[in-house]
């Protein structure tokens, strides 16, 4: 999954930074549009899901879908089907809740651990690897897009 072209690096100071950054994020997705998020815990990957959901012009608060897999919101610009695929303990399961229908789908997905799923994962999928950076509050994104 490292393997795949980065096109675009990001670096950001603080939250703040990140937030513009999933703002810009929101108000460009497209429908059917799918994000993948990889990082370790705590690099922000809800963090930068909830500031996408922002530029979307989600009213609801997006809260951590890791015991639910994925909450759709729909209120904003596009659905924003939000997955976190941290406790899915078979592949298998991802057809048990309709991940394939949402893939497809008109919203905009945004899947937390994605590489755990890379395999399932549709050949337009657009990645973001999110790295800490030297200074507490610094993240790295890089993008294949
Ligand atoms: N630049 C930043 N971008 C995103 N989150 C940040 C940043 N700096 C500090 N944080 C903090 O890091 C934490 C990220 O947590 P979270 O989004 O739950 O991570 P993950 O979903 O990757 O486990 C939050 O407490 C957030 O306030
Ligand atoms: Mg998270």
């Amino acid at each position: 999954m490292e393997s795949k072209q980065i096109r675009r690096t990001v670096t950001v100071k603080n939250e703040e930074e990140t937030r513009s950054f999933g703002i810009s994020l929101g108000r460009q997705a497209r429908a059917g549009q799918i994000l993948a998020l990889s990082g370790d815990l705590g690099t922000g990957k809800t963090a930068l899901t909830r500031y996408i959901a922002e530029g979307l012009g989600v009213r609801e608060t997006i809260s951590s879908p890791t015991f639910t897999v994925i909450k759709e919101y729909e209120s904003g610009r596009l659905p924003l089907y939000h997955f976190d695929v941290y406790r899915l303990s078979d592949p298998d399961e991802l057809f048990n809740i309709g991940a394939y229908e949402y893939f497809d789908g008109e919203g905009l997905c945004v899947i937390e651990w994605a590489e755990l799923i890379e395999d399932e994962l549709p050949p337009e999928t657009e990645y973001i690897f999110i790295e800490y950076g030297q200074q507490e509050g610094e993240r790295i994104y890089r993008c294949t897009f």
